[in-house]
C-alpha cells in the first residue's frame, strides 16, 4: 500500500514538474496576443506588437520567439524592432498576415519621417519564418498623381528594412505591395533568404523586389520576385553576393547599380547570379552607371540562365539616365571581369546582347561562354538578319569570347583553344 502511495506522489511531483518545464520553455515565445493584439485587421496593433517585441528582445537566454499567430491579420503602422537584444536568437514567427494603411493619408509617420513600414534595427542573429503575407498596401500611394503630389509621391515608403544586423534568415514569407523597395538589406552581414515570394503589379513604380545595400556575404535563392522594378537590386558597398535559383518576372531583371550618381564613387564587387529564370522582364543582367560616376564594379558572375521573352537579357550601360538629360562625363565607374556563361533563351527585342561602356572608362575583360539569344520580334527587313534574328550592341567594351556566342559580339575576341 505504502509503495503504491508512494509511486502515485511520485507521479504527481512528475506530471507537476513536467508542467512547470513545459511552462518555463514556452515562457521565451512572445504571442502578439497576450500583449494586447486583436488582428482583425482594423484595430490597430502597433502598440501590441511594440509590447511583445520588449520582452522578445529583452528575454534573457539562447533564444526567444516573437509569435504572430495564423488566421489573423494584424494592422501596423510604421514601427521598428530594433536591438540590441539579450536574448543571444530572435525568432520572428509570421504566420498571421501583416497589413499596413490602406489610404497614404492614414500613415502615421513620427517627425515627418516615413521612409518604411517596418524596420529591423541592429539584431545579431535573427530569424524570420512563417507563411503570413506582409502587405504594404502600395496601390493608393503608386496612384497619386506625381505632377499634384509631389511631396507624397517623393515620401513613397520602402516595406521592409533590415539594417546594421548580422546573422540575418528570412524564410517562407509572402511580401506584397510596398509603396517603394520591397525588401531592403543595409550595411548587414551574412544574410540568408530563402524561399520567399514578393509580388507586386509589373508597372508599379520603384517596387525593386529585394534591394542590397552596404551589405556583405548575401546569399539569396529559391525565391519567386514579380514586381514593377528591379527583381534584385544590388547598390554600393556590396560584396560577395550569391543569388540563385529565383523566377524574375515580371520587373526589371536582376541589377547591379545603379552606381556613381551625382559622381559618387561606389563600388559592386564578387556577384555570383546563377541558376535562374527570367520572364518578361524589361532587362535581365544588368550592370548600370551615371556618367561621372567612380568606383568600381568586378568579379561578377552570370550563369546558367534562361530568358523567355526578356527585352534587353544581357545589358552593362555607363549611360544610365533613367529622365533623358544627363551629360556625358570623362569618369565612370569602372567595370572589369564579368562572366556570361550558359544564358540561353528568347528576346522580344532585337539587340539581346548590349555592352554600352564609357569612351574614357572601357569595359575590361568581358567574358563570354555558351550564349544562345534568339529574338521573337518579327522584322519585314529580311536583309539584316544575323544568325538567330538577334543583334548584339556594343561600344567600347573588351574581352573574349569562347565557343558558341550567338548573337555574334564582334568587339569580344574568340579565345583560341
Ligand atoms: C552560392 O550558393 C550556392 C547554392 O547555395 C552554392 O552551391 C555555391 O557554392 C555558392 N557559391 C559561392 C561562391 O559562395
Ligand atoms: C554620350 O555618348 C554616347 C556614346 O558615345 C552617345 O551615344 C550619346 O549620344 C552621348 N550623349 C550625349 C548627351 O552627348
Amino acid at each position: 500500500m505504502r509503495s503504491f502511495l508512494f509511486v502515485i506522489f511520485f507521479l504527481i511531483g512528475l506530471q507537476n514538474f513536467l508542467f512547470v518545464q513545459s511552462r518555463s520553455v514556452r515562457k521565451n515565445s512572445f504571442n502578439v496576443l497576450h500583449h494586447g493584439a486583436v488582428g482583425d485587421g482594423i484595430h490597430d496593433d502597433t502598440k501590441a506588437f511594440m509590447d511583445a517585441w520588449e520582452h522578445t528582445c529583452n528575454y534573457m537566454g539562447s533564444k526567444s520567439t516573437m509569435e504572430i499567430p495564423r488566421g489573423k491579420t494584424f494592422l501596423l503602422q510604421p514601427i521598428e524592432f530594433n536591438g540590441p537584444c539579450k536574448s543571444k536568437k530572435i525568432f520572428f514567427r509570421i504566420d498571421g498576415d501583416l497589413t499596413a494603411p490602406k489610404l497614404p493619408h492614414k500613415w502615421r509617420c513620427e517627425n515627418h519621417k516615413c521612409d518604411k513600414w517596418i524596420g529591423f534595427g541592429h539584431l545579431n542573429g535573427l530569424y524570420i519564418d512563417g507563411r503570413g503575407t506582409l502587405d504594404g498596401q502600395g496601390r493608393k500611394w503608386w496612384s497619386l498623381n506625381c505632377k499634384h503630389d509631389k511631396i507624397a509621391c517623393q515620401r513613397r515608403p520602402r516595406g521592409i528594412i533590415i539594417a546594421h544586423s548580422n546573422n540575418v534568415h528570412v524564410s517562407n514569407v509572402n511580401v506584397k505591395d510596398s509603396p517603394n523597395f520591397q525588401m531592403s538589406f543595409e550595411s548587414s552581414r551574412w544574410v540568408y533568404v530563402k524561399d520567399i515570394t514578393i509580388t507586386a503589379d509589373g508597372d508599379s513604380p520603384n517596387t525593386d523586389g529585394i534591394h542590397l545595400q552596404r551589405s556583405q556575404n548575401v546569399f539569396i535563392s529559391d525565391s519567386v520576385i514579380q514586381t514593377g522594378d528591379d527583381c534584385i537590386s544590388i547598390g554600393d558597398g556590396s560584396k560577395h553576393v550569391n543569388i540563385s535559383k529565383i523566377s524574375c518576372g515580371p520587373g526589371h531583371g536582376i541589377s547591379i547599380g545603379s552606381l556613381g550618381r551625382n559622381g559618387n564613387k561606389e563600388a559592386v564587387e564578387s556577384v555570383y547570379v546563377r541558376d535562374s529564370t527570367f520572364r518578361s522582364t524589361t532587362n535581365g543582367v544588368r550592370i548600370k552607371t551615371w556618367q561621372g560616376g567612380k568606383g568600381h564594379v568586378r568579379n561578377v558572375v552570370f550563369e546558367h540562365i534562361t530568358f523567355h521573352e526578356s527585352s534587353r537579357p544581357i545589358i552593362i550601360d555607363q549611360y544610365y539616365c533613367p529622365h533623358s538629360h544627363c551629360k556625358n562625363h570623362t569618369s565612370a565607374v569602372r567595370i572589369s571581369d564579368i562572366t556570361y556563361r550558359h544564358i540561353h533563351g528568347t528576346s522580344d527585342e532585337k539587340a539581346s546582347v548590349q555592352l554600352l561602356c564609357s569612351e574614357t572608362v572601357p569595359c575590361r575583360n568581358i567574358y563570354m561562354s555558351d550564349i544562345n539569344l534568339y529574338t521573337t520580334r518579327k522584322e519585314n527587313d529580311r536583309s539584316s538578319r544575323d544568325d538567330h534574328g538577334s543583334l548584339s550592341e556594343c561600344i567600347n567594351a573588351r574581352g573574349l569570347s569562347n565557343g558558341i556566342v550567338r548573337p555574334r559580339v564582334p568587339c569580344l575576341r574568340a579565345e583560341r583553344h
